[in-house]
């Protein structure tokens, strides 16, 4: 997954480069700055004497010592002082710089922390949302995996009025595992009891059998038609459904899997194998990344196996985005983040 939210202590991230959120002398504080001297060892501050400091928005390298990532990127986060100060364009060029520095040195995994949002008083959301579009912005034109790591039981999108309308959908939608098998076979019950006092159904299976998890109910002659017919259409599998939705949106592959958060790789698999059966959250990125509507959802989701059940909270939350029509997958990536789910993207579920 291209960009993944995490939650962790970024000096026990094993990844290529770490970011460091440093102040300009470049010679350890307190925070995370503190954090990473620590793992690293002295040799970490012996480099950096020789670095002469780092301006504000910059970005320097050195090697990672004792830390588990190969180096570590000093940036140096903008104070905030209202937002009047050049706050925002600071803190994009942290991310910016660092995301370069990391390519010229041919990083393929590197580790933010949320610069700015501690001591230097960033405010929380709007660091956020500059860390994610700054990020996301460098992945559609690059190959690099980046983990924005949260720290502690930080939480990423609480307070904010998407949080609470998403939680209002979820409360209104989700139901229990049992309440939403149940709601489903009284519905059938009710169904073929209707359909048993007509004559031209006097062969139905004998009422009393219905159980939890009953078989779909039998269909009348119309229905089995348009089944017949939905049956010829769907013959196509997830890969094939894919790649046709990807020509007929007149979007590249490339734009299509980006937008999907999912690696180069997985989607080479998905297009080479017809019969790829893609997980999940893999299988709703895409649709995300098509800007699909809840019936082509359901449709491309059926094709790789999946139906979407308002007895699954995850589903429960991208059927919000998807119904509002709110297609940016790391807006989502947040939310699910912030509720312990998987996120959408070249995940497993
Ligand atoms: N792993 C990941 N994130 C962490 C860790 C850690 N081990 N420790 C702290 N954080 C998080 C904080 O919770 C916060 O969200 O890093 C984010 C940045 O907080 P700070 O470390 O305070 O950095 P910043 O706000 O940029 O202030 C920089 O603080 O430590 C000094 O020398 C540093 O003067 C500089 C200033």
């Amino acid at each position: 997954m291209p960009f993944e939210i995490v939650r962790n202590d970024i000096t026990k991230m094993k990844v290529d480069a770490i970011v460091n959120a440093a102040n300009n002398s470049l010679l350890g504080g307190g925070g995370v700055d503190g954090a990473i001297h620590a793992a690293a060892g002295p040799e970490l501050l012996t480099e950096c004497r020789t670095l002469g400091g780092c301006e504000t928005g910059g970005a320097k390298l050195t090697k990672g010592y004792r830390l588990p990532a190969k180096y570590v990127i000093h940036t140096v986060g903008p104070v905030w002082q209202g937002g009047t100060h050049g706050e925002e364009a600071a803190l994009t060029a942290c991310y910016r710089n660092s995301l370069e520095l990391a390519k010229q040195h041919a990083c393929e995994t590197i580790a933010f922390p949320l610069i700015s949002a501690g001591a230097y008083g960033y405010p929380r959301e709007e660091a956020i949302s500059v860390a994610v579009s700054t990020i996301s912005a460098f992945l559609l034109q690059n190959d690099m995996t980046v983990y924005l790591v949260v720290f502690g039981r930080e939480s990423l999108v609480a307070g904010r009025k998407l949080f609470r309308d998403v939680q209002e959908y979820i409360d209104d939608v989700y139901v229990g595992e049992h309440l939403d098998a149940y709601r489903e076979n009284s519905r059938r019950y009710s169904w073929r009891r209707k359909a048993a006092m007509t004559e031209e159904l006097e062969l139905m299976a004998p009422l009393e059998n219905i159980s939890y998890g009953a078989a779909a109910p039998m269909l009348t002659p119309d229905a089995a038609a348009d089944l017949d017919e939905l049956l010829r259409k769907t013959d196509k599998g997830f890969s094939e459904t894919l790649l046709d939705l990807i020509d007929a949106k007149g979007m590249t592959d490339s734009e299509c899997y980006k937008r999907a958060n999912v690696d180069r790789k997985l989607f080479s698999k998905i297009r080479s194998n017809p019969q790829y059966k893609p997980s999940k959250p893999t299988a709703f990125a895409f649709a995300i990344a098509l800007e699909l509507d809840l019936n082509e959802t359901e449709d491309l989701l059926r094709r790789a196996g999946y139906a979407i059940t308002h007895s699954s909270k995850f589903d429960v939350i991208v059927e919000y985005f998807i119904v509002n029509g709110r297609y940016n997958i790391h807006e989502i990536n947040e939310e699910l983040f912030d509720r312990d789910m998987p996120l959408l993207g070249s995940g497993t579920f």
